[in-house]
Parts: C-alpha cells; structure tokens; sequence
C-alpha cells in the first residue's frame, strides 16, 4: 500500500515551494501518493471554505502525512482562514509533538563567531497543544480604563509527560546523549513545577540519557555562547516558539528551516517553520530548501530513514556549492538564483 500524502500548498510561497518539495520526494521512487488540496486564502475568499466539514476526518482515516505550505494572505487581515486551517489541524489531530531540528548544514550559515556545523546541532521538541495557546481566557470590560485580560496556561501532567518522553525517546533513536528541559519554575511554580516533576519522573526512565532542567532565560544565552552543550532541547507552547526562531536564526534563517507536527504512529503534519512571506511571493525568490529538509523529516516519520539521509545530503552539497536563493546571498556569497534554478540543481544531484 503506497502511503498517502496530502498537499496543502496554501498561501503566498507556500505553492511554489510545496510543487519544489513533491517533485523531490517523488524523485526518490518510494510508494508515496500525493493529493493536492486547495485550501487557503483565495479558495476562503471565493466560496468562505476554510477547512471542509469531515475533513480532518478523512486526514484521520486515509491519509499517512500531511505536506504543508504556509498560509497568511494581506487579503484576509484576521487570518481568520490560517487559523482554522493550521491550529484546527494541530489541535484537532492532538500532534503535541512539534519537532525542530536547529541543524547548522554549512558553516558559512552561522551567525557565531567559532561556532560551525559540529557546534551547532540540537533539536527543539516543543509541547504543541497545550500550555499558553489553547485561548483559555477572556477579557472584562474590554476597551475601558477598567480592562481586565487573563491569558491561562495550561499544563496537563498527560500532556507534559508525553512530549517529555518523546524527547527521550527521540534522543534514544538518535544516539544522542543529553536532554534539557526549558521552564520558568522560580516564578511560575504551579504549571512549572508540573513540568520539573513530570521531567524528572521521564529521566529516571531513561537513565542513560543525561537529564538537566534549566531555565529558559539561561538557557536563551547559553545557546548564544555554548549551544555545543545541546542535543534535544524540550519545552512549552511559547517558549518552544521563541527559542526555535532563535534556532532557525542561528542556522542559516527561515528559508532553510524545518518542522514536524507529530503524534506517534497517527497522521502528522510537515510544514517549513517560515509563514506565506507575501513580500517575495511570485517572483522565484523563495527558498525551497526549508521545504526539501521538511520532507526528509516526514520521510523519517513514514520510515524511510536512508532515503531522507539521501534528501539531506543532496541539500548539504547544494549549499555547498550549487546555486542559492536570494536570502543566502548575504551569508553565502555569489549571485543569486531563482526558487526553480535551485530546484533544478538539487533533482539532479538526486
Ligand atoms: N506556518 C505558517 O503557515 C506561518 C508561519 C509564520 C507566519 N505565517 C503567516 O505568513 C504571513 C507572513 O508572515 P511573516 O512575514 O511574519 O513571516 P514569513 O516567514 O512569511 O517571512 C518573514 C521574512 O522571511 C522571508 N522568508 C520566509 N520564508 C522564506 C523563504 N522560504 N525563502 C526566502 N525568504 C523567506 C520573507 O520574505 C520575510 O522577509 C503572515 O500572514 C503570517 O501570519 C504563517
């Protein structure tokens, strides 16, 4: 049985780049089906469709991934459409896993004076559904001098433990040895103190891997000065958030950064970290490198590990020397290439 793939270019470069990253995937000859969806902003503004009713029903029942673009169109100010497309899909699929590899693939990316591609190489596993983002909350007497706004964080000990024990286990299938789990405990003692809890019930676990909690402000200038000391970095809905940005920063920028949505063994999403970036969109400027590594990431999560090894190093030898979109210039030099040039270039080495 082929697996099955749904494609949701979306909006912006997210079309451009989603046709690069299929037509590289299908250059490796596996038993993947593709289907393309339309979902987005101009389909929300032609007939209101923002997701159809049964949809993440069908994911769930005939689909093995989901290939994704991005979406965010100027056209729809509230976003109103990518919300309801990607939260709905995060949530609603319950992929508490967001997996992103801050992986330097060229030292020449690295924005750290003395820190190359053997310093910098950890993995941020971010708690995805729960914790500041979940909207809990609400607003008294919104617009007065009076305004009172709540913004509740939820911890859950099943959610905190699960993705803490999926960066164990990630470390384990990796043969990497250290795990840290990022909180803010000295002030937020209840939910924090959840996560210090459940972090040290998961190690004891797993006592080949070394286990070390810390908090985020430390460990936000410590990726700065030593981010060698990292493996697999494991954390909350927002500090997730701001630390992979620090990431994707430190290895190269949005246009090579990857991402995974995960639940173990049940449909999961793939989505280059970057957004629609409306600014550059149709011109052939967009990088699809991002997209490429996303799509070794889901080959990983199918099970076809040599074949996303293969896809990785046909990536690490374009940076190398083959062609580079725009946004490389000012790290790697040279001139720069259109989106398809670099397309070009990487099926052939495939
Ligand atoms: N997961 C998603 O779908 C997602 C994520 C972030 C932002 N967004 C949405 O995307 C829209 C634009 O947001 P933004 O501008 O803050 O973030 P963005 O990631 O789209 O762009 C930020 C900057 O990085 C550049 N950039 C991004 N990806 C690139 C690539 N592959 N190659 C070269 N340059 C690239 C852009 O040109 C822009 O200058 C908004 O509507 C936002 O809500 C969507």
């Amino acid at each position: 049985m082929p697996h099955r793939i749904a494609v949701i270019p979306g909006d912006g470069i997210g079309p451009e780049v989603a046709k690069v990253g299929v037509r590289l995937l299908e250059r490796l000859g596996l038993p993947l089906q593709f289907e393309w969806f339309d979902f987005g902003a101009e389909r929300y503004l032609k007939d209101g469709t923002i997701l159809p009713r049964g949809f993440l029903d069908t994911l769930r029942r005939d689909f093995d991934a989901v290939y994704f673009g991005a979406v965010g169109d100027p056209r729809v100010p509230g976003n109103e459409h990518a919300k309801g497309i990607l939260l709905a899909m995060r949530f609603e699929l319950d992929l508490y896993i967001n997996l992103r590899p801050c992986i330097l693939i060229d030292d020449r990316l690295s924005p750290l004076k003395g820190k190359g591609r053997n310093e910098l190489r950890f993995t941020v596993l971010r708690e995805n559904t729960e914790g500041l983002y979940t909207g809990t909350g609400g607003v008294f007497k919104k617009g007065t001098a009076d305004e009172v706004a709540q913004e509740v964080e939820i911890n859950t000990r099943k959610g905190v433990s699960r993705i803490c024990e999926a960066a164990f286990a990630f470390a384990e299938r990796r043969g990497l040895a250290r795990v840290c789990m990022a909180d803010k405990a000295n002030v937020l003692l209840h939910g924090h103190g959840l996560w210090r809890r459940a972090f040290a019930d998961t190690a004891q676990r797993h006592p080949a891997i070394q286990a070390k909690a810390m908090y985020v402000d430390a460990l936000a200038m410590d990726l700065i000065r030593q981010p060698e000391a990292y493996d697999v970095i494991v954390t909350n809905n927002l500090f997730g958030d701001i630390l992979t940005d620090l990431g994707a920063a430190l290895t190269g920028g949005l246009g090579l950064a990857a991402s995974g949505n995960i639940n173990p063994g049940r449909v999961s999403l793939f989505e280059p970290v970057h957004g629609s970036a409306p600014d550059i969109a149709g011109q052939g400027k967009a990088n699809p490198i991002a997209m490429a590594l996303t799509g070794a990431l889901m080959l990983e999560h199918l099970g076809y590990p040599q074949e996303a090894n293969r896809l990785t190093a046909a990536v690490e030898a374009q940076v190398r020397d083959g062609a580079h979109t725009p946004d490389l210039v000012p790290l790697l030099g040279g001139t720069a290439a259109t989106t398809d040039q670099v397309a070009d270039e990487l099926y052939k080495r495939l």
